[in-house]
């Protein structure tokens, strides 16, 4: 028998005042990596209490470096004593470990990192970051479910992606800081998180050039410096409290937040019928009447974002008439389909593409959260359904929301967190 956390939520209260947007958790974890690049004490700010970001400093530590946390602030101290591995236990728990391959390698010519396997909602490759990494020089086996990497050094490469993956563009992209020679990657990935990284690389003494661009331009320097830096605002937690306030009616004001990394979502909010508002570092997002459908497919930055569609569709729920959401970036990323339709919701799914017809109102009934984004959109459903609704193993959710409910608590939501014995 475990004993887990859970979220009960009464739906049913229009949602209304100010929240702070916290830091990205897509990068504070490859600005994290980074810090084994070059050895001394690095700090961040505005970074998010999350569980992902508690298991990212679990690894560097568990790699030699000293790790504090202490109010949204990491200290970071790297030293020359570095365990070159990423092992499987941790690794399982989040992918985005992986982005401990391209540093290790570029600065200790070894890595050894567990393959980061599937995710509960179907395949995620690797192989552009191994692919790369080769075109730079690596000798790389994989063996007994981990990637083995040995370089005298690596070298500048020519790197064109098939997939702009945001991975493997941020993997390369540190790993070329400390290559010899010029490394270029076409059609690189082009999200903020990326940009981010990229500028804190800079500020490291790095020489990339593009940064925002599909073409980065990163000329390897023979060594890198620690430096301090902030981190930029959650686009993903500032779109799914856009969509709070208006699958509840409400009125909602983000701050700091960046209203041009929500530019695609803002854009799909106003053609639901949202009022939106912004200034420099903020948005009020408010509703007038019942949702419109509104079709969305997911593309890469500065398109809608993938992490976004699970809660596009609890709003697409209750939206007056059917609409069609299409993931073009994850194929498999629709388990919280199953979850929705226990709320009362009629979608169907053929492969991608999901067909929602809206209803007049949703109803309150026991979930399951089957992964973070899918855990967003049942609480989000919960927000507006008629009841109760429990959402079980919010273990997913603490990976990527930084204190949820006093969030939602403080706009004037009914949610609070339980455990509940599971039986296995
Ligand atoms: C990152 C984000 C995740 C987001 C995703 C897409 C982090 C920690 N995670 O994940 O929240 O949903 O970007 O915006 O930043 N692919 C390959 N081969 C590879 C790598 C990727 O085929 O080697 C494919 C994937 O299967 C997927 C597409 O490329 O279809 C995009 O994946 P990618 O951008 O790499 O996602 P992640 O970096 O894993």
């Amino acid at each position: 028998m475990f004993i887990m956390d859970k979220l009960v939520v009464e739906g049913g209260k229009a949602l209304k005042g100010n929240i702070s947007v916290s830091g990205a958790k897509n990068a504070v974890l490859p600005m994290m990596a980074c810090t084994f690049l070059a050895e001394g004490q690095y700090r961040l700010d505005n970074v998010p209490m999350l569980k992902d970001v508690k298991t990212m400093s679990k690894l560097l530590e568990n790699m030699g470096a000293d790790v504090s946390l202490k109010e949204n602030s990491i200290a970071i101290k790297t030293n020359g004593h570095t365990k070159l591995e990423a092992p499987y236990e941790l690794v399982k728990t989040m992918r985005a470990s992986i982005y401990v391959l391209g540093p290790l390698l570029a600065r200790h010519g070894y890595a050894k990192v567990s393959l980061p396997g599937g995710c509960a909602w179907g395949p995620r490759p690797v192989n552009l970051h191994i692919e790369g990494m080769r075109k730079m020089g690596a000798d790389i086996k994989i063996e007994k479910g981990y990637i083995i990497a040995k370089a005298r050094r690596l070298k500048g490469a020519h790197i064109s992606f098939d997939i702009p993956s945001v991975g493997a563009t941020g993997n390369l992209l540190m790993a070329a800081t400390l290559a010899k020679g010029r490394t270029i990657i076409e059609n690189a990935a082009k999200e903020p998180e990326i940009s981010a990284t990229a500028k804190f690389l800079n500020a490291m003494g790095a020489k990339i050039e593009g940064i925002g661009t599909d073409q980065l331009i990163i000329d390897g320097t023979d060594s890198l410096h620690p430096a301090d830096e902030s981190v930029i605002a959650d686009r993903i937690e500032a779109g799914t409290f856009m969509i709070a306030a208006l699958i509840t009616g409400g009125d909602i004001t983000l701050e700091n937040v960046d209203p041009h990394h929500v530019a695609a979502i803002s854009t799909k909010m106003a053609d639901a019928g949202a009022i939106v508002t912004e200034g420099p570092n903020w948005i009020n997002i408010h509703s007038k009447g019942r949702i419109k459908p509104v079709d969305m497919t997911t593309a890469v930055y500065p398109g809608f974002p993938t992490d976004m569609q699970a809660q596009w569709m609890a709003l697409m729920s209750i939206a007056k008439g059917s609409s069609i959401i299409t993931d073009s970036v994850f194929l498999d990323r629709f388990t919280h389909v199953a979850e929705l339709k226990r709320l009362g919701a009629d979608i169907t799914l053929d492969h991608n593409v999901a067909v929602i017809k809206g209803t007049s109102h949703l109803s309150g009934a026991p979930v399951m959260s089957t992964d973070l984004r899918a855990s967003a959109s049942l609480i989000l459903a919960g927000l507006v359904a008629k009841g109760q609704t429990d959402v079980s193993r919010v273990y997913h959710i603490d990976r990527g929301y930084e204190k949820i409910e006093k969030k939602l608590q403080g706009l004037g939501a009914k949610i609070w967190r339980t455990n509940e014995q599971l039986i296995t």
